[in-house]
C-alpha cells in the first residue's frame, strides 16, 4: 500500500504537516481528512481542564498539555464561574495537569466539576493513596492513571523506585471508583503491553489506553514508536476491533478493553479537533491541540465576571472545532 508522504499532503495544511513521518496508507488518511473536513462543527466541547501546570515528576516525554511548567493553580471560584458560563456547551470534563492531585483545593475543584458534568481525572498516581477518601467520596466517574510499565524498573525514566511503585499500587487497590490506565508507548515499553494487560487484570482494571507519542522534542525522537507498529502488534493479539473515533480503535484483549490512541500527524493535524477536545488553561485561555497556535483568552471576561462574554468566547472556540480553514 502507498504510504503518505510530504508530497501528498494537501497544500491547505501547509507547514503544519511537516512533522508527519509516517501514517496510515494515503487512501485511509485522505478519506479521514475528507471526512473531517466536511464535518459540522461540534456543538459540545469536551473540556480538558488543566488545573495546574505544577508536577511532582518530570517525564522526559511530557508535553505538559502545552502549558509552561511554572506552578500555577486554577482558582476554584474562577473555575466555577467558567463552568457555569459555558455549561450548556460542554459534554464532559477531564481534570488534568501537571499533576492535578497537587492542587491545594483539589476536593473543591472536583466537586465543582462534578456539579456541572460527568468528570474524570488523569493522574500519575503518586498521591492516589493520600486522596483515596476525597476521590472515593466524590462524584467523579473514573480515575485515569498513567503507568509506563507494570513494574518499577525504569518506570518514568527511573523516577519511581519500588516504594513509590507500591504506593501507586496501594492507591489503585484502595480506589472504589473505576480506574483506567494510560500507557504512553515508547521503544522502552512496547514489549510490556502483554504484561501490562496481565497487571490490569490482577489489579481489577478494565480499561487500558495505549497512547502513541506526540513528538515535540529530541528525546521523543529517540524513543518514538509509530502507532502503525502498535496497531500491528494489537492486530496480532486480536482479530477484531471497533473504531471508536477518528483517533481511537478499541480491542478486547483477555478481559480488558485496550484502546489505541493514534496521534495522526503528531502536531497540528486538526483531526483531534473532530474529537471535540478543548483545553482550559490556568492562564485563562481556551486551546486546542498542542500544535495549534490558536489561543482564545477569556481573561477579561473572567475578571469582569461577564458570563455572556465568556460564553461568546467559548462559542468562538467551539465553532473552530472541525474547521480546517485556518
Ligand atoms: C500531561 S499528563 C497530566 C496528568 C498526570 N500528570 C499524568 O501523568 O497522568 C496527561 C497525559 O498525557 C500523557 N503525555 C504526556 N506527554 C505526552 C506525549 N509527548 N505524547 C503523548 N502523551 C503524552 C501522559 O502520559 C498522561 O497520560
Ligand atoms: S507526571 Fe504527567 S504532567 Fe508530570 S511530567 Fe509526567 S506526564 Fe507530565
Amino acid at each position: 500500500m502507498e504510504k503518505i508522504s510530504r508530497k501528498y499532503i494537501p497544500n491547505k495544511f501547509g507547514d503544519k504537516f511537516s512533522i508527519i513521518k509516517e501514517s496510515r496508507s494515503f487512501k485511509e488518511f485522505y478519506s479521514l481528512w475528507e471526512n473531517t473536513k466536511n464535518k459540522k462543527p461540534f456543538m459540545l466541547g469536551r473540556l480538558r481542564v488543566v488545573i495546574t501546570n505544577f508536577c511532582n515528576l518530570n517525564c522526559a516525554y511530557c508535553f505538559n498539555e502545552g502549558v509552561k511548567k511554572n506552578a500555577n493553580f486554577i482558582n476554584p471560584a474562577d473555575l466555577d464561574f467558567i463552568l457555569k458560563s459555558i455549561n450548556r456547551k460542554i459534554k464532559d470534563i477531564k481534570i488534568t495537569g501537571g499533576e492535578p492531585l497537587l492542587h491545594p483545593q483539589i476536593k473543591e475543584v472536583i466537586d465543582i466539576c462534578c456539579k456541572y458534568k460527568n468528570t474524570s481525572i488523569t493522574t500519575n498516581g503518586l498521591l492516589l493513596k493520600k486522596f483515596t477518601a476525597v476521590l472515593n467520596k466524590s462524584k467523579i466517574d473514573y480515575i485515569r492513571l498513567t503507568l509506563d510499565r507494570p513494574y518499577f524498573e525504569n518506570f518514568r525514566g527511573g523516577m519511581i523506585d519500588s516504594n513509590k511503585f507500591n504506593l501507586i499500587k496501594g492507591g489503585i487497590k484502595s480506589m472504589a471508583k473505576p480506574v483506567a490506565v494510560n500507557m504512553v508507548i515508547t521503544k522502552n515499553n512496547i514489549n510490556d503491553i502483554d504484561n501490562m494487560i496481565t497487571f490490569c487484570e490482577n489489579m481489577g482494571i478494565k480499561k487500558l489506553s495505549l497512547i502513541s507519542l506526540i513528538k515535540f522534542n529530541k528525546y521523543i525522537d529517540s524513543v518514538y514508536v509509530s502507532p502503525l507498529k502498535i496497531e500491528e502488534k494489537l492486530n496480532k493479539m486480536s482479530n477484531s476491533h471497533k473504531v471508536v473515533s477518528n483517533s481511537r480503535k478499541s480491542y478486547q484483549l483477555k478481559n480488558i478493553i485496550v484502546d489505541l490512541v493514534w496521534q495522526y500527524c503528531t502536531l497540528g493535524c486538526n483531526i483531534c479537533k473532530t474529537d471535540g477536545f478543548i483545553r482550559v488553561t490556568t492562564d485563562n485561555k481556551f486551546k486546542y491541540c498542542l500544535g495549534e497556535k490558536t489561543e482564545i483568552s477569556f481573561k477579561k471576561e473572567l475578571n469582569d465576571r461577564d458570563s455572556k462574554g465568556l460564553m461568546n468566547k467559548f462559542d468562538n472556540a467551539i465553532s473552530k472545532l472541525g474547521d480546517f480553514s485556518n
